[in-house]
């Protein structure tokens, strides 16, 4: 019979994971403690935005005209615990307030929830990041709570799936990373699993403490990449040189690559920052904490972006203070094809320029609701068009196709003064410099 799948948790990660499951074939049933979450779930709404996610969820939710029905969800355990075979544990694992470390109490509730409903043979499988040692720790938690023993088993897969591409990065990962302590756990996970398998995705099996390092070790080395730019860039600045075309012909060298190494304002979102610091903090717990202090560099360069940014924004208006000059805030978001704001380094710059009394206006295609809610105070405008209109400076600070698509002679005749600066060095310069605009970006060559 074929295999029945749970997610526990319906956010990014588990609302993507829920409904491609579905699409593998599977019956599956996800599950959220927040009822808002689900009530939209249930009328086949994502509670954010991601591209597909919705086509694909409409595609399977059981009471939508027309989809297959494999899709239900509950906010209840023991109807959950009873109707899986397989559970995967997606609830988020944020930075702990007030320190590095992460905090683990969803996942923790989560698995306190679900172990007094397991009755029978059940693999659960853990899918969030966590610091090193915690699948050790609640496979020991499941096997003494979960009325079935040994037979409730843990495994750890964890999850790299991007924002802005969660669908595709769902069914279509670049590799299947499964922690397992038994070939009972892995012979299931190749079953869920066997499609994409089968179309190419390499299956790497490992045991608990490797699983949960690949996911934390691939984050810093993303954020280490383009941590290295950024000082690259720096050193640009301080030379003269064009960091845009330095990462052009060291990319050329494909052990280094191309990817990843974008200069500008840097790293931000719900992951690169948080994963780095947990990491960090976890190192410490362990007497590693050496092997780690790198990644302490990785963040401050990281930080130091922002405030380079706005260093840069204040040159450019004259070098005094903000007082009475208005910034026009092209971006919100973490990064494009998203309304994430978390730990935005579009917004953080935003927030810093409105502090120092700098009169902000901002737009993003996607993020103005959640812009909102954290800044209430800057000011916002309905298009980019509305942002530049009467602005001295206009800052490009998350890289939208739109903004990409903006005409620079149009944008021209309603600013007040013809600046910009490229905070993503995503923008065509010269097409920017024909319009009569002074142009700047971060560790490239001024105007
Ligand atoms: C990241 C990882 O890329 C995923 O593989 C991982 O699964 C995910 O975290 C997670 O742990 O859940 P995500 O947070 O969606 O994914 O964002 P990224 O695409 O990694 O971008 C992170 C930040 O780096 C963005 O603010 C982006 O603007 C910035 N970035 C990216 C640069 O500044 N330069 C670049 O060259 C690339």
């Amino acid at each position: 019979m074929a295999l029945k799948i749970t997610v526990i948790g319906t956010g990014y990660l588990g609302a993507t994971h829920a409904a491609a499951m579905a699409e593998l074939g599977f019956e599956v049933m996800g599950l959220d403690v927040v009822p808002e979450k689900i009530d939209k779930l249930r009328r086949g709404e994502v509670p954010m935005y991601e591209p597909g996610l919705e086509e694909l969820l409409r595609r399977h939710v059981a009471g939508i005209e027309g989809s297959t029905g494999r899709l239900r969800f509950t906010m209840d355990w023991a109807e959950l615990g009873e109707f899986g075979d397989v559970h995967f544990v997606c609830v988020n694992t944020p930075q702990r307030h007030g320190e590095y470390a992460c905090d683990m109490s969803y996942v923790d509730s989560a698995i306190a929830s679900l172990a007094p409903h397991l009755k029978g043979p059940a693999l659960v499988v853990g899918k969030s990041t966590v610091p090193v040692g915690s699948a050790d720790r609640l496979a020991a938690y499941l096997a003494e709570h979960a009325p079935a023993g040994a037979d409730a088993e843990l495994a750890w897969n964890p999850e790299f799936l991007r924002e802005g591409f969660a669908v595709q990065d769902t069914l279509h990962p670049d590799r299947i990373v499964v922690g397992v302590r038994s070939e009972r756990s892995e012979k299931l996970l190749r079953e869920v699993y066997a499609t994409p398998v089968e179309e190419g995705s390499p299956f790497v099996v490992t045991d608990f403490p490797t699983a949960e390092l690949v996911k934390t070790s691939a984050n810093s080395f993303l954020a280490t990449k383009i941590s290295f730019i950024n000082a690259m860039a720096e050193l640009c600045e301080a030379t003269g040189g064009d960091v845009a075309k330095l990462a052009e012909a060291i990319g050329y060298d494909d052990r280094i690559g191309r990817k990843f190494l974008r200069a500008g304002i840097g790293f931000g979102g719900g992951c690169l920052p948080k994963d780095i610091r947990a990491f960090m903090a976890r190192a410490g717990e362990l007497g590693a904490d050496q092997a780690l202090t790198f990644l302490r560099e990785i963040d401050s360069i990281n930080m130091r972006q922002r405030g380079r940014m706005v260093e840069l924004t204040r040159q450019e208006l004259g070098g005094g203070p903000f007082l009475g000059k208005r910034v026009a805030v092209l971006g919100a978001t973490f990064k494009p094809d998203s309304d994430d704001v978390r730990d935005s380094p579009a917004l953080n710059v935003a927030g810093q320029i409105h502090l120092q009394g700098g009169q902000v206006t901002v737009y993003d295609p996607k993020g103005m609701d959640n812009a909102r809610r954290i800044f209430p105070t800057l000011g916002y405008a309905d298009s980019a068009l509305e942002a530049v209109r009467g602005a001295h400076v206009v800052l490009h600070l998350t890289e939208w196709q739109e903004f990409r698509e903006l005409d620079p002679a149009e944008l021209g005749e309603v600013a007040a003064e013809r600046v910009v600066l490229d905070g993503r060095n995503a923008l065509d310069a010269e097409a920017w410099r024909r319009a009569g605009w002074r142009f700047r970006a971060m560790g490239r060559p001024g105007a």
